[in-house]
């Protein structure tokens, strides 16, 4: 050990969209703090990997890669609207003014859908290609699944919007989009015991306009929602996701809400990173001061008046207060004994499941998909291993367009199935991926398979769930995870000087979004328990506020102990 002198400032653990935001706000409250980034680099899970000697455009985002936005209102100021956080920050001051492209400029749109036809649908071997206008696909041997012919008539989609609409529409008619908390999200807490596939065996009952029998769905009919709406083993997950991912997608089926428009960053997500970081480094003089990479976290204890982080490289450091961004699969890696956790928080790091994900990148030599197919942006969808093909959004209309696919993204099972293929490191696994692969595309696009062979240069895939990092991809939570497991990590430690921030420990988690709105939340409770009432107001005018927490009483308590805040009272949910 070192040991250095106690510090006054506030230790920031991790370098990723949370982290560095966190480090924002408290640099415009004149907060003196400090980020500890395991990695060599800052940005986590805003990754874009490039492919070398290629062009411009190829290049793909193994993480974060795409944002629905709110619409800007006639002044050029995001409307409310579940990612309404981010948009504020893609206009922040700071990461704009002056600057020779300021980074709302680096905002292009994304192609959620394709803008023009050409993708496909390949399930049961049965191969159907989209048009843009009216689509009619077929039912690709639905009653081979052991489907009743009225379930196919009223179809995956209006099923699986019949279910969440409910839901989705309390929530947001309670208390608006920007926001999780009243009788809407009561009503969802009362159901989040169920997982989505136990809530349709044994609560749903179809509403009377999709014409089925007012009885439960069969396993089979669940089995085929699932492999058409999602990805395998999903619906096993929390009904409260599927109905918060409807929200953040703002559709489901055919039915929409909010209105959204889907954009990426022009040179991948990590630009935003990039901005935050620059902004971050150019405010001292010494440009590694602020942000320490290298800095693997080992230990988080409580000391007086603190809390003392140790890395592995040796060094310990005394912080007022930390607030933690690591993923919580990383945090249970770190050696957290004299932390000061209480039961219910150690049960949630090691409870709160996430969602396994992986991607695999393909630079080939031509852009294939629009020269034979058209198909520009969108994605095409199948039961096989690949699950998911993802094409290129950005430099569609340059004179080099990205020539890189997402030959494959996958969530739970289908991401650790394929993921078995992709962390053991070994080449001959790489060419058994490379080829599953290749051949997958093909029978999606109905293409021989020497062509793709013939078409391509370089992959480069990736398994966030092996990444030592991470341990998963982004938070997606099982059957009640939402009720006292998350809400215990939304309150600090004993000493009340460890804050748990990151995309987890946020109801839009699996989004930038949940990243920010958790750092908000960390600050906020900082500014309380560290006792700068008076530093609140300035911190709501900068950075807006959030109804799940603005609501409690911001003053100290009084000396008897009786009002005003303390975080222990406030635990979100908790009764
Ligand atoms: N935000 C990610 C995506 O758009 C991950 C995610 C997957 C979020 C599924 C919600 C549901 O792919």
């Amino acid at each position: 050990r070192s040991g250095r002198r106690a510090a006054p400032k506030v230790g920031i653990l991790g370098a990723g969209v949370g982290g560095l935001y966190t480090a924002l706000m408290l640099d415009s409250l004149d907060i003196k703090y400090e980020i500890l980034e395991a990695s060599d680099r800052t940005g986590g899970r805003l990754f874009t990997h490039k492919f070398e000697d290629g062009g411009k455009y190829d290049y793909y985002d193994v993480g974060a890669m795409r944002y629905p936005l709110p619409k800007k209102d006639e002044n050029g100021k995001y409307k409310s609207g579940v990612m309404k956080r981010l948009g504020e920050l893609i206009e922040y001051s700071k990461l704009n003014d002056g600057l020779a492209v300021p980074l709302r400029d680096t905002i292009i749109d994304y192609y959620y859908q394709a803008r023009t036809g050409g993708t496909f649908k390949y399930f049961n071997s049965e191969r159907y290609q989209v048009p843009l206008e009216n689509p009619d696909p077929p039912n690709f041997r639905a009653r081979e699944m052991g489907v009743e012919s009225e379930y196919i008539t009223a179809g995956v989609d209006n099923i699986a919007a019949d279910i969440v609409i409910p839901f989705a529409r309390m929530i947001m008619e309670d208390v608006g989009l920007d926001t999780n908390m009243g009788k809407g999200w009561d009503l969802m807490m009362q159901n989040d015991a169920y997982s989505l596939r136990a809530y349709m065996s044994f609560k749903y009952i179809p509403s009377v306009d999709l014409k089925l029998p007012p009885s439960h769905l069969n396993t089979n009919t669940i089995n085929w929602c699932e492999t058409f709406d999602k990805s395998t083993g999903w619906y096993d997950r929390a009904l409260t996701e599927q109905v918060l991912e409807a929200l953040a997608f703002a559709r489901v089926g055919s039915s929409t809400f909010g209105e959204i428009e889907w954009k990426c960053f022009d040179g991948g997500s990590h630009v935003l990173a990039d901005y935050m970081t620059k902004y971050i480094r150019s405010t001292t003089e010494d440009p590694n001061a602020l942000i320490r990479t290298n800095k693997s976290v080992k230990s988080i204890s409580q000391a007086t008046n603190g809390m003392e982080v140790s890395t592995w490289d040796g060094s310990a450091t005394t912080y007022s207060h930390v607030i933690s961004t690591i993923p919580l699969p990383c945090m249970r890696t770190i050696d957290l004994s004299a932390a000061g956790l209480n039961v219910m928080q150690t049960t949630a790091l090691r409870k709160l499941q996430y969602g396994p994900s992986v991607k695999v990148g393909i630079r080939f030599k031509t852009t294939w998909w629009t020269t034979r197919f058209g198909i520009v942006g969108g994605q095409s969808f199948t039961d096989l291993p690949v699950r998911t093909v993802v094409y290129p959004s950005y430099g569609v209309d340059s004179d080099t367009p990205s020539t890189v696919l997402i030959a494959s993204y996958c969530w739970t099972n289908d991401a650790e199935r394929l993921g078995s293929l992709i962390s053991t490191g070994k080449e001959e696994y790489n060419e058994q991926l490379k080829e599953l692969v290749l051949r997958n595309l093909a029978d999606v696009h109905g293409m021989p398979y020497s062509d793709l062979v013939d078409e391509f240069v370089e992959m480069h895939a990736w398994d966030w769930n092996h990444d030592p990092l991470t341990g998963g991809a982004f938070a997606f939570f099982g059957p009640g995870d939402f009720q006292d497991l998350y809400t215990s990590l939304t309150a600090p430690n004993a000493n009340k000087r460890l804050h748990f921030a990151g995309e987890a420990i946020s109801t839009r988690h699996a989004w930038v979004v949940g990243a920010l709105d958790s750092a908000w939340r960390a600050v906020f409770e900082y500014l309380l328990s560290s006792g700068q009432h008076d530093r609140i107001e300035e911190f709501f005018r900068l950075w807006g506020t959030n109804v799940e927490w603005a609501q409690l009483p911001t003053e100290p308590p009084t000396e008897d102990g009786s009002g005003g805040f303390d975080p222990e009272d406030h635990l979100l949910g908790v009764h």
